[in-house]
């Protein structure tokens, strides 16, 4: 196995500090706390897509053993916080989250329309099947292609003049006709579930009717423990929220969803612990998805290869009930320089459920058509792709006019080709072949934005000197406790087996939820400030020992002061410091703590920040089965300083990986005379397995970006996904001639 890394870096990376609790099976996930007295709900879900329900004859389900409670609209605990409902019913106005069994009304196909609370699972499961359900059904709408011309501007951007979904312009976007070389094309990608491995679950416990515990599979122990506490009317100390450990969420996690509140209110109504698991069937409808989305580009240059103008049309899915706007055509306008460039934004509402972010939301889609787009214009041109790419380089952002905070994509482009050997592509498609596969090398840029919102850190050092840091973070999976330990064993001079970190729970200090790649740069400088302040403190302390000459002379007061291996040190030469756990005992302190909050600055107005990244690929395709193997990548990012190395390198192979299943795999396909998906298991929604995943190779350019934050590091978790799937269409154009541009890749499209 090759390594990408100095053995230092390596060497001196940190493996997960809870990498034994996961693999030996110690670690509790949301569905596994032993709660006393604990019972179970499962959900029925509507068969319909469209309608109302007539009628729910539930007294079989009632009557089975074990059941302790059906539960639908005729007869939920009212949730407090929702609107009473009007008489005579209306359905919900665009805008409103989907309410669980709050009236008739049906939405979607897979909506929870009742649910049974029994003493084991398995009495549920039965009792579930026991209840009938009649509707009123009307005719539905799922069909993207066929309802596309009823799409619109969202609701939300009519109303708001400084939404960056409004459209945009810059220059003269019909200046597309004089460009030299131009293209045209439309790209297409089907809706594609997160489905994490671990389903979403939740055990909900209420104590004396207004005190309530969930523990809860999400990206956001605070935020989900507002949204519960807006819903159910309670002050917010009275709701918690544990969810300690995650598998997997990929932005499915990041909104309290219907099953979540169902729970809640079982537990309310049976005055018993609930705990549903979603069945893998039912993560297709209950916890969003990227939305189906069309997009057409037209772009153009000069032979010479100076883009002359970008025309980015996009349009994506949505509920009848609620708008889900993503980044989709945004992207197109900072990626490069380009004097004329216009884009346009609309939704198309459908009889679904609502969708999410997922994987490097928006980008991800707008960065498949843009770097597609730019490849076709390449070959026009009769251009190298990468040297295409390079003479449109954005010195600064051509969107915002403010200079980059730190932009060092150039050296990704150099670091990625050499390590590639990009100079060996043919630009002629389907001139090299390998033991009978025809061979094709693909590239493509990345860029994501940078999110650090407020966040606060608590450290407490204890009488033996070793530390441990709060935060109400979240780890899905990235190695959030692994980064937060090496940036607090960092500034506090520790060994890192000396530092604890905890998460996971909404009464630890505040933090933001675990997405849009903005754990390190908002909670890393969290606990760097935090860990600062602890280390003042402890100095300071050192300062007045050395002052009463109870340190032996070793810490020198005046100048140099620092913390190396757990000790204080002066200036001086031979100092030998003097331990933390010898101030602390001195001062006769049992532990010494600081609290701090960090947020970011003016610095936001003054330059335009970005994680920035590039992919190569090669791929293998099969010329009698059309099958594409994508047998080598090398990933590349610049996201400021990397904290480490170990855990940054898995999780750029992670994002490649979910780049390689949008692009060859992921699909979620629909039988539009129901309404309902059918591809609701593993065995039909396919993800890669080990078996399609080739040797990724990672390289980082790893300068601190001074301008964001204390450790100069950016956000990498969507980087790392962002233009893989156009980079693998290139790939597969190269390989064999033939254009993709619906997603995903299959053997179908390519014979
Ligand atoms: Mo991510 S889609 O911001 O969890």
């Amino acid at each position: 196995m090759k390594r990408q890394f100095a053995d230092n870096e390596l060497d001196t990376s940190l493996s997960r500090v809870d990498g034994n609790e996961k693999v030996s099976g110690a670690a509790t996930y949301s569905a596994e706390y032993a709660v006393p007295g604990l019972v179970h709900a499962v959900l029925v879900t509507s068969n319909i897509a469209k309608g109302s329900i007539t009628a729910i004859e539930s007294r079989e389900a009632e009557t089975a053993p074990g059941v302790l409670a059906v539960i639908s609209h005729l007869n939920a605990p009212a949730v407090p916080g929702w609107p009473a409902l009007k008489q005579p019913a209306e359905r919900a106005p665009v805008g409103t989250a989907f309410r669980v069994f709050y009236d008739a009304f049906i939405y979607f196909d897979g909506q929870p329309v009742a649910m049974v609370v029994a003493d084991t699972q398995e009495r549920a499961i039965h009792a579930a099947a026991l209840v009938r359900v009649t509707y009123q059904q009307e005719t539905h709408q799922t069909h993207f292609e066929r309802n596309v011309k009823s799409a619109g501007i969202p609701q939300n951007v009519q109303r708001s003049k400084n939404s960056p979904f409004q459209d945009y312009g810059r220059g003269d976007a019909d200046a597309i006709a004089e460009a030299e070389v131009r293209i045209e094309a439309e790209y297409t990608i089907p809706t594609q579930h997160h489905q994490p491995l671990e389903p979403h679950a939740i055990i909900a416990v209420w104590e004396a009717n207004d005190k309530l515990t969930v523990y809860d599979k999400n990206q956001g122990v605070k935020s989900a423990q507002g949204q519960l506490a807006q819903a159910f009317k309670l002050p917010r100390d009275n709701v918690q929220v544990v969810s300690k450990y995650i598998g997997g969420a990929f932005g499915s996690g990041i909104r309290v969803w219907p099953h979540t509140i169902a729970a809640v209110m079982a537990a309310k109504q049976v005055k018993r612990p609930v705990k549903l698991v979603l069945g893998r069937d039912q993560m297709f409808t209950s916890v969003g998805y990227r939305p189906y989305t069309a997009q057409k580009l037209r772009i153009g240059a000069s032979k010479d290869g100076r883009l002359h103008a970008m025309v980015h049309e996009g349009t994506g899915q949505t509920s009848m009930y609620e708008e889900h706007l993503e980044r989709t055509v945004l992207a197109t306008r900072a990626m490069y320089t380009c004097p004329n460039v216009s884009t346009r934004y609309r939704l198309l509402p459908l009889d679904v459920n609502t969708p999410t972010w997922m994987r490097g939301p928006g980008d991800a889609t707008g960065m498949f058509a843009l770097e597609s787009a730019m490849d076709e214009l390449a070959f026009a041109l009769k251009m190298d792709p990468l040297e295409f790419r390079l003479k449109n380089y954005a010195e600064t952002d051509p969107e915002r006019n403010l200079p980059w905070s730190a932009k060092s994509l150039r050296e990704c482009y150099k670091l990625g080709a050499e390590k590639f050997g990009w100079e060996n592509r043919q630009i002629e498609p389907a001139s090299i072949r390998r033991k009978g596969m025809l061979v094709g090398y693909g590239m493509a840029s990345s860029l994501y934005g940078f999110h650090r919102h407020p966040s606060k850190a608590r450290a407490v050092m204890r009488a033996d000197g070793s530390v441990t840091v709060q935060s109400a973070t979240m780890d899905i999976g990235p190695g959030t406790g692994t980064a937060m330990t090496r940036i607090a064993a960092k500034v506090l001079g520790l060994n890192a087996k000396k530092v604890k970190f905890e998460l996971g729970h909404s009464n630890l200090p505040d933090a933001p939820g675990q997405n849009g790649s903005a754990t390190i740069p908002s909670v890393g400088s969290a606990v760097h400030v935090a860990c600062e302040a602890l280390k003042s403190k402890l100095i300071a302390l050192a300062v007045k020992m050395s002052e009463a000459g109870k340190s032996g002379g070793q810490v020198v007061v005046t100048d140099g002061q620092g913390v190396r291996n757990g000790r204080v040190f002066g200036s001086g030469a031979d100092d030998e410091g003097v331990s933390f756990a010898d101030i602390l005992k001195y001062h006769k302190l049992n532990e010494l703590e600081a609290t701090e909050e960090s947020k970011p600055g003016p610095e936001r107005d003054q330059y335009s920040m970005f994680s920035f990244g590039c992919h190569f690929v090669e791929v293998h395709v099969n010329p009698l089965t059309g099958e594409v193997r994508v047998v080598r990548v090398v990933t590349c990012a610049d996201v400021g300083a990397i904290i480490n190395y170990k855990t940054a390198r898995s999780q750029s192979i992670g994002g490649v990986v979910g780049g390689i299943g949008m692009a060859l795999m992921e699909h979620s396909e629909m039988d539009h005379r129901f309404g309902r998906y059918v591809t609701t298991d593993f065995a039909s929604y396919h993800i890669p397995v080990h078996a399609d995943i080739p040797p990724i190779e990672v390289y980082y350019v790893d300068k601190p970006d001074v301008h964001v934050n204390p450790m100069g590091s950016k956000g990498l978790g969507e980087i790392a996904i962002v233009g893989v799937a156009g980079a693998v269409a290139n790939a597969v154009f190269n390989a064999t001639g033939k254009r993709i541009r619906t997603l995903p890749i299959t053997p179908d499209k390519l014979i």
